[in-house]
């Protein structure tokens, strides 16, 4: 396998070649990911839950992500990581430099992923415009539990999907390579990833997404505590070891096998 680079990432979309992505805060499960044919990984600030057993991704810093990051680098050789930028790392253009900067420079990522649009477009197009490569992240946002009170299906009123649709367009517009669905229905996923030039990675979010997402813990159905989103799939169970369970999983996202509808959301 040759390294995955960004502007690849546009090419598997044209030519229809599923995304599989996975979360990883180490480096032997990254090895072991890169190994198994994971196009993506994704330093996810819910190490902030899995890793760290806070109750939100809120207190996750910017030094965790780059230390975990480059625990994670270090594992990988053909995949492309990504790092998430922490709760208001990213408010400001300004603050959103440093600490991309660090992820790249230091964490060892190729691209950065943030939550949202509207004000945080003047984040994306400043990284973007200066060569940090940006994954966008709409639908459900984590980092806006206290507003949003709790975890809950996006987009499914119609002004909401209206919404969701524009802020897609206009993550792409200001530069996002990459765009993760979280727990948006099916169809609306659906027409934001036909409509988009960007792929989409989706987590909850139907099957025609571009790519597909799962957090490590949820695909080897370690239970945090919580109640187990319909969007889950414990790999583990089919799969018989860890390597068997990422492969599983990605035989079965290049395959459109995962997610079947009842993985999602109407
Ligand atoms: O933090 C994370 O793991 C994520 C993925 C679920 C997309 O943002
Ligand atoms: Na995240």
């Amino acid at each position: 396998r040759t390294a995955l680079t960004v502007p690849k990432l546009r090419q598997m979309k044209a030519e229809r070649q599923r995304i599989a992505s996975l979360t990883a805060y180490d480096a032997s499960f990254a090895r072991t990911m890169d190994a198994c044919g994971i196009d993506v990984v994704l330093v996810g600030d819910s190490l902030g839950m899995v890793v760290q057993g806070h109750a939100s991704t809120l207190p996750v810093t910017v030094s965790d992500i780059v230390y975990h990051s480059a625990c994670v680098a270090r594992g990988l050789k053909s995949a492309l990581l990504i790092a998430d930028m922490p709760f208001q790392s990213y408010a400001t253009p300004d603050r959103a430099i440093d600490a991309a900067t660090a992820m790249l420079a230091e964490g060892g990522a190729s691209m950065v992923k943030l939550e949202g649009a509207g004000a945080l477009l003047d984040s994306i197009r400043f990284l973007s415009e200066r060569d940090v490569p940006v994954c966008a992240h709409l639908g459900l946002t984590p980092q806006s539990v206290l507003r949003l009170g709790g975890y809950k299906v996006q987009g499914r009123e119609e002004a909401a999907a209206e919404k969701l649709l524009a802020d897609a367009h206009a993550v792409a517009d200001a530069g996002a390579d990459l765009l993760v669905l979280e727990c948006v229905p099916s169809a609306l996923a659906a027409e934001i990833t036909r409509s988009l030039a960007i792929p989409t990675i989706g987590i909850g979010a139907g099957p025609d997404c571009d790519g597909q997402i799962l957090v490590l813990h949820d695909l080897l159905g370690i239970n945090s505590g919580h109640r187990r989103p319909r969007f889950v799939k414990n790999f583990l169970e089919q799969g018989g070891s860890i390597d068997g369970a990422i492969r599983a999983f990605v035989d079965a996202v290049k395959s459109g096998a995962f997610p079947t509808a009842e993985h999602g959301y109407d």
